[in-house]
């Protein structure tokens, strides 16, 4: 028997203000992005912007249904969009903030498993890493180099 230990890696900043100013802009599209979620059931919302290599901007949010599974998580809903409309063309950071619709979350909220599985796609994809951004609806924001690090043991096409 032998053990493997993985290592993850997360920055952690104290504020949104200690971030290089193109990463501050981009949470703050995905600020303006939370605010035009529809989530009128779990009154959660979550906003997501993406960075692409030619410095576009693509925003997301999450979408419910009444028929609960029909909708979708942010994270999923922009990099869709990204890849139905710059097919090709690489994503280089993502933001994302998600709290409860009063605002009352300030700690970093990560994404669901299924969209990690979904963004591992990207970068596998484009075989370019993805710096992921996240935080409440205030407060701390953490970083990750890649979404590799927030996913361990990754499923990919490697395996097919
Ligand atoms: N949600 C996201 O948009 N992203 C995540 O990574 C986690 C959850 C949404 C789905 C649902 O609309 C609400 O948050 C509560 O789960």
């Amino acid at each position: 028997m032998k053990q493997i230990t993985i290592n993850t890696v997360i920055d952690v900043y104290d504020d949104l203000k200690e971030l290089d100013p193109e990463a501050q802009k981009l949470m703050e599209q995905a600020i303006e992005a939370r605010s035009n979620a529809y989530a009128p059931y779990s009154k959660f919302t979550v906003g997501c912007s993406l960075l692409l290599e030619n410095g576009e901007i693509i925003k997301g949010n999450n979408q419910e249904n009444a028929a609960y599974p029909s909708g979708l998580c942010a994270e999923r809903v922009a990099i869709f969009a990204a890849g139905a409309n710059y097919p090709g063309v690489s994503i280089t950071r993502m933001a994302i903030t998600a709290s409860p619709v009063d605002d009352s979350f300030a700690k970093p909220v990560p994404p669901c498993g299924a969209c990690r599985q979904s963004i591992a796609e990207y970068e596998s994809r484009q075989q370019q890493p993805i710096e992921i951004f996240f935080m409440g609806a205030s407060g701390t924001v953490a970083r990750s180099n890649s979404l590799a690090d927030l996913l361990p043991l990754i499923f990919d096409r490697n395996y097919l």
